[in-house]
């Protein structure tokens, strides 16, 4: 194995008050030879390949109570991602060459979940090379059809959070109307996909003309609405109608919008609210007494709560995914250094489809091993 002398990681260097800037992350030069000599008996010394770009990390920055911790000044910053075993610790025994996840993974073949374990979160994320205990890396075979950076889209945490929200959440029924906003993302384009194969009518907002024709052309929705464009609301109230499920993705306007939408027993599946994320006070919301009036839901949810049910998930998307019935797109940025300045684009809506960092090209990792 060629071995650097140094290699880049990213630190959080200041917590951003709204939005991401410059100064928010600085990279750090390590010395290769200094990581490897931590390598226990029981770890693997993983080379970065991909990471994932997700909203929540904008949430990670901030220094408050929730699901998971703060990363903290001066700490790596935190992504799942994939890699490859490039050497390890003298009772591991993953081969090396092997593919991992730091964060949540499977081994499709045998559709089991191994864990989710979040302190290896802590080990990983904005890094070229890093050292993880054997027990909090899994092992993934990719099967035929299937990318390894479906793994970090919808066959990882934003295609369960599509599945788990619109069935479980959402409870939604054939003949139903789905409404489903950051339409375009990696979240929401599965949902869209899901629900018509669910049976339902299904209605997209999403922040672009050619995000709206690729949900019509592509995703296959039955309209698409710009929230960009003045009077979009009007098209809507034509074309939809009321709604029997709202995905919200964004919070906000839309949500606010859609909640004068709602027919009786409505649901509105509260999985992000990306319009609010970088503001220190959320905008309250006008109109949620139609929430009585239509006897509606309104439900957050954390799809690490449904941890024990990914592999039914992985089932039907990775099937889904195979036969060419469930479409993806990758919006991928190269290198390491570019994470930084990429993770904002989730706020602008710079990427169609999932977001995702190219660390190293796995064929050129394991040329070298
Ligand atoms: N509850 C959970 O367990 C869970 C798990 C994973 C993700 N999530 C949430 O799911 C949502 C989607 O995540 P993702 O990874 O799939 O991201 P994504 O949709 O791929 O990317 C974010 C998109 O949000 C849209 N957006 C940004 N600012 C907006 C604003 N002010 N108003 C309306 N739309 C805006 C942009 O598209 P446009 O061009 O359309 O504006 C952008 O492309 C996020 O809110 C995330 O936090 C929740």
């Amino acid at each position: 194995m060629s071995q650097p002398i140094n290699f880049t990681r990213i630190v959080l260097n200041s917590r951003p008050v709204g939005d991401i800037e410059p100064q928010t992350f600085r990279p750090e030069q390590v010395s290769f030879a200094s990581l490897k000599q931590k390598l226990g008996d029981n770890d693997v010394f993983v080379q970065v390949t991909w990471l994932s770009l997700d909203p929540a990390m904008r949430g990670w920055l901030r220094d408050v109570r929730s699901y998971l911790p703060p990363v903290q000044i001066g700490e790596v910053m935190r992504a799942s991602g994939l890699g490859i075993v490039i050497a390890k610790g003298k009772k591991s025994k993953l081969p090396i060459g092997q593919l991992v996840t730091g964060t949540v993974g499977m081994t499709l073949s045998a559709l089991f979940l191994i864990s989710t374990n979040f302190e290896s979160l802590y080990h990983s994320g904005w890094t070229e090379y890093a050292v993880l205990p054997e027990k909090h890396v899994t092992p993934i075979n990719v099967p035929k059809g299937i990318q390894d950076i479906d793994f970090l889209n919808n066959i990882g945490m934003a295609g369960f959070t599509a599945y788990f929200g619109l069935k479980d959440v959402g409870n939604l029924r054939p003949g139903e109307t789905l409404v489903v906003s950051g339409a375009a993302g990696a979240v929401g384009s599965l949902v869209c996909q899901l629900g018509k194969s669910m049976g339902a009518k299904v209605y997209a907002i999403a922040g672009s003309k050619d995000k709206c024709s690729w949900l019509v052309d592509e995703i296959g929705v039955d309209a698409a609405f710009n929230y960009k464009q003045k009077g979009w609301e009007e098209d809507f109230k034509k074309q939809v109608g009321y709604l029997d499920v709202y995905f919200d993705n964004v919070g906000g306007d839309i949500l606010d919008f859609c909640l004068t939408r709602l027919k009786k027993d409505a649901r509105i599946v509260l999985c992000g609210a990306i319009s609010a994320y970088n503001s220190a006070k959320p905008k309250g919301l006008q109109n949620y007494l139609t929430l009585i009036a239509m006897r509606a839901k309104i439900q957050g949810f954390i799809v690490f709560d449904y941890e024990n049910r990914y592999p039914e998930a992985v089932q039907v998307i990775s099937k889904g995914l195979i036969d060419g019935s469930i479409k993806r797109k990758f919006h991928i940025v190269e290198g390491l250094e570019k994470a930084p300045e990429a993770l904002p684009l989730l706020f602008s809506g710079g990427n169609t489809g999932k977001l995702v960092v190219k660390v190293a090209d796995p064929k050129d990792v394991r040329a070298k091993l």
